[in-house]
């Protein structure tokens, strides 16, 4: 606790000194979280966060999370300096969508306009027409189908498969997955919806379609959250990282929340559901990182410049 305390008083004086602003998400360690939102910055979905480091006066951004979204922060304003805790978070829909093969699988259907999800590298950005995160994606292609577009959505292909479904859209899928989200299972849901029935199921689209149809709210994680406080449910069955369950918690003191299993049992795991990206970023290396510039974010320019429009898309789409 002592050092804990220690480090976040460090962390305090650090952002003062350095004019800078934390930008979390809410996959990262609560005490991250709380300490973002006792100094003034955010804790956030991933356009939230791409939204409130774009709009802050603060000159240095730090941006707990993964690698994706230092590098949107980087993109959006580029006279800022974006910091990360480390920068070997990455991310399993980023890695697997080589910019390379990306490019031929666009080149090889250029009649199709091309949609990516935030989570990936800006070299994929730059080669897309719109990115957007899972607050927007079903809003976005709706959009696009309804002007007769055909897409390409890359790189999840449980949110690509979802957003395909509710909108009837003529959609190519990427075969691409989050290594966290498409290890929930859909008969572990229901042993514990059957254990738990008056318990509402909230389901992240990055799962796999099976444990999506079982859900009561799917949504990005700020609307699973808004999901726990609105609905009147006091249990909860939760499909998406645990970290989440800190702002959960904090918004609804009196709601139980359960964690949806990776095993098909209904057996709970403590240490599954934790993207092990997300769990690098700690206060340790948060303070290193500030004290020493280290791990300073760059985007080539003429690649950022690229990376910016359809992330200026994003942010214009849902102004
Ligand atoms: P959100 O945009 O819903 O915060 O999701 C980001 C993410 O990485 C989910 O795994
Ligand atoms: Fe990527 Fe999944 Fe981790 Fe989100 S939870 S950062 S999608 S690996």
């Amino acid at each position: 606790v002592e050092q804990v305390e220690a480090a976040k008083a460090r962390i305090k004086q650090l952002l003062i000194r350095e004019n800078a602003v934390i930008v979390a998400h809410y996959y990262t360690d609560p005490l991250i979280q709380a300490l973002a939102e006792e100094t003034g910055g955010c804790v956030a979905d991933s356009l939230e966060m791409a939204r409130f480091g774009s709009q802050h006066s603060a000159t240095t951004l730090v941006v707990a999370g993964v690698k994706f979204m230092g590098e949107t922060a980087k993109i959006l304003t580029p006279e800022k300096r974006v910091l990360m805790p480390t920068l070997e978070a990455t991310c399993s829909l980023d890695i697997g969508c080589p910019v390379d093969e990306f490019s031929a699988f666009c080149d090889a259907h250029p009649d199709r306009t091309v949609v990516v999800y935030a989570n990936t590298s800006a070299a994929v950005k730059a080669r897309a027409d719109w990115v957007v995160t899972s607050s927007i994606a079903l809003d976005v292609v709706e959009h696009l189908d309804a002007q007769g577009q055909k897409i390409i959505w890359a790189p999840d292909k449980h949110l690509g498969g979802y957003v395909q479904k509710q909108t009837g859209a003529d959609v190519l899928l990427w075969d691409g997955a989050c290594i966290v989200h498409e290890e929930f299972k859909a008969q572990g849901v229901q042993d514990l919806v059957a254990r738990h029935p008056n318990a509402a199921v909230l389901v992240h689209p990055e799962s796999p379609a099976a444990v999506v149809e079982l859900a009561d709210v799917v949504g990005s994680t700020s609307q699973l959250i808004k999901a726990a406080q609105t609905l009147p449910n006091t249990e909860f069955i939760v499909a998406t990282d645990q970290g989440i369950f800190y702002k959960m918690q904090q918004l609804c003191p009196e709601k139980t929340f359960h964690i949806a299993p990776t095993a098909g049992s209904g057996a709970t795991c403590r240490s599954c559901a934790n993207c092990p990206w997300m769990a690098m970023n700690s206060l340790e290396n948060l303070a290193h990182s500030l004290d020493t510039g280290s791990n300073e974010m760059f985007v080539e320019r003429a690649l950022g410049e690229r990376a910016m429009l359809p992330l200026n898309r994003m942010l214009a789409f849902t102004k």
